[in-house]
């Protein structure tokens, strides 16, 4: 796992979106695994701008969502198609039917995610998964409890799910309380990870996944396991971090980094 502490948000997102369009510079037709949340928005208007002043080209580019809630269409605000299409989709060049995401509306979820898992693995499966972490631990909509081999699946949310999200909500009793999304097995299975997290509300989560015991209860602890994963954090979030300074050291003195000039 690398840990990279970042000295803002800001600077966090720009450094992800570095990773992503270094991937793209090089394999122009990868696939992308997506990720919602307030955590991605700064990666993502930075690819925009990447895209719109750099030429960054996603015109090859295939993506998987993790997840959806169930029950919201396409076009309701606080749905995943509707978060992807403002801040990502609708400013770049990805083909329409190159784009994925977990249904909210399908009628047979079992089929529809067996199809998921297998339309990932049609497209030659995930080179880089980008991840947030909620405050309990979790990734994608993986709740603490779920199998570290769990695959794309209905989930019921957690109480503390719930209450964090219900601030996209009018009210708390708006928020569904299911989802699709992708497994943590099915997660481990892309080549790369990257999660991002920022803030003090993240710290705790952040600790129990890199240096707490791999475990069910924290979903993101899985990542422990993955042989190419990456972790942007900002000051605050890596607050609770035994080895911060450590993480911090191995940053400057990456081999093959240039040496800072005396
Ligand atoms: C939801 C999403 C996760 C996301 C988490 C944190 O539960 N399913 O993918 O990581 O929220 O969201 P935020 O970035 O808004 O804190």
């Amino acid at each position: 796992m690398e840990v990279i502490i970042c000295p803002s948000y800001e600077e966090m997102s720009i450094m992800a979106a570095r990773e992503v369009a270094s991937l793209l510079n090089t394999k122009p037709n990868a696939v992308l695994g997506l990720a919602t949340g307030s955590t991605p928005r700064g990666l993502y208007a930075e690819l925009v701008r990447m895209h719109k002043e750099e030429g960054l080209d996603f015109s090859q580019v295939t993506t998987f969502n993790l997840d959806e809630y169930v029950g919201l269409p396409d076009d309701h605000p606080q749905s995943y198609h509707y978060f992807m299409r403002e801040h990502l989709f609708k400013h770049v060049n990805i083909p329409e039917q190159n784009i994925h995401i977990p249904s909210g509306t399908t009628r047979n979820h079992v089929a529809f995610c067996e199809w998921y898992e297998r339309r990932i693995k049609e497209c030659g499966g995930i080179d880089l998964q980008i991840l947030g972490i909620g405050a309990d631990g979790h990734i994608a909509f993986n709740e603490p409890g779920s199998s570290l081999g769990s695959r794309t699946r209905i989930k019921t949310l957690a109480a503390q799910t719930i209450k964090d999200n219900a601030r996209f909500f009018e009210k708390e009793e708006d928020v569904p309380i299911y989802a699709i999304t992708m497994g943590v097995g099915t997660i481990l299975e892309a080549r790369r990870l990257l999660l991002l997290a920022n803030g003090e509300n993240k710290a705790e989560a952040v600790r129990n996944a890199i240096e707490g015991p791999v475990c069910s209860m924290v979903t993101a602890s899985a990542l422990q396991l993955h042989p190419r994963s990456m972790i942007f954090l900002d000051e605050a979030a890596a607050g609770k971090l035994q080895m911060a300074d450590y993480y911090k050291w191995v940053q400057q003195n990456k081999p093959g980094a240039p040496k800072p000039e005396v």
